[in-house]
């Protein structure tokens, strides 16, 4: 199964899709992990996309679109894959079907933009391998200490409360208007994302198909 997550900054997408990922068994892959490894090993498109990031803009279509391609032609992509933040833009969604990637469920957490403000102020990710936490409602086990690989957690750059507020324009100017484009093609399914992500999860399992 091939499956897209889409929905405004922190809306869910990534805790999410990483449950989608457990249940189904495929990987889940987030654009913004990918460049956010990219820029800290200091690549050349690493250091490119980190101006744009860092500033709540989006990275240019023609370096995401690279990215993707690449990383869907991976061995473990072969019975399907979850894209956690691609496509962004009407383009990259051209792209994809250019590339004759056929996918069957569109899933949009819709989340309101106040809510997200508060959310995000209380989001921490793990330095080392990028998992994400929330201090109330999604804490790692020890405070400040990712469960996962023992490093450190942190603050991301781009949750400071100016930068969201550019993030939430950029995805109601350039990624919102996907929703009408997988709408015409009848694949784009709505859960509406709850307070808490056990809530929000079992939505989204009765969304993709999974009880
Ligand atoms: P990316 O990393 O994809 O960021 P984003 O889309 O802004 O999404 P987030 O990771 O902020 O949030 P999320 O929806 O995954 O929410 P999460 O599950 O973490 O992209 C970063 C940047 O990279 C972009 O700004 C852009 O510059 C660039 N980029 C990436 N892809 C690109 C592309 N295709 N084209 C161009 N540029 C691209 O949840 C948020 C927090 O809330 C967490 O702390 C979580 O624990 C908590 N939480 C989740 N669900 C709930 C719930 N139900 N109740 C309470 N808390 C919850």
């Amino acid at each position: 199964m091939n499956l897209i997550f889409l929905g405004a900054p922190g809306a869910g997408k990534g805790t999410q899709a990483e449950v989608v990922s457990e249940a189904l068994k495929i990987p889940q892959i987030s654009t913004g992990n990918i460049l956010r490894e990219a820029a800290k090993n200091g690549t050349e498109y690493g250091l490119k996309a980190k101006a744009a990031m860092d500033a709540g803009a989006l990275v240019s279509d023609d370096i995401v679109i690279g990215i993707l391609k690449e990383r869907i032609a991976e061995e473990d992509c072969r019975e399907g894959f979850i894209l956690d933040g691609f496509p962004r833009t009407v383009p990259q969604a051209e792209a994809l079907d250019a590339m004759g990637i056929k996918i069957d469920k569109v899933i949009e957490i819709n989340v309101a933009d106040e809510t997200i403000k508060q959310r995000v102020s209380g989001r921490r990710v793990c330095q080392g391998c990028g998992a994400s936490y929330h201090i109330e409602y999604k804490p790692s086990k020890t405070e400040g200490v990712c469960d996962k690989c023992g490093d450190k957690t942190v603050i991301r750059k781009d949750d400071q409360p100016e930068v969201v507020l550019e993030r939430l324009a950029t995805y109601h100017e350039k990624t919102a208007p996907l929703k009408d484009y997988y709408e015409k093609q009848g694949k784009l399914v709505t859960v509406e994302g709850q307070e808490e992500v056990a809530d929000t999860s079992k939505l989204t399992l009765a969304a993709v198909g999974v009880e």
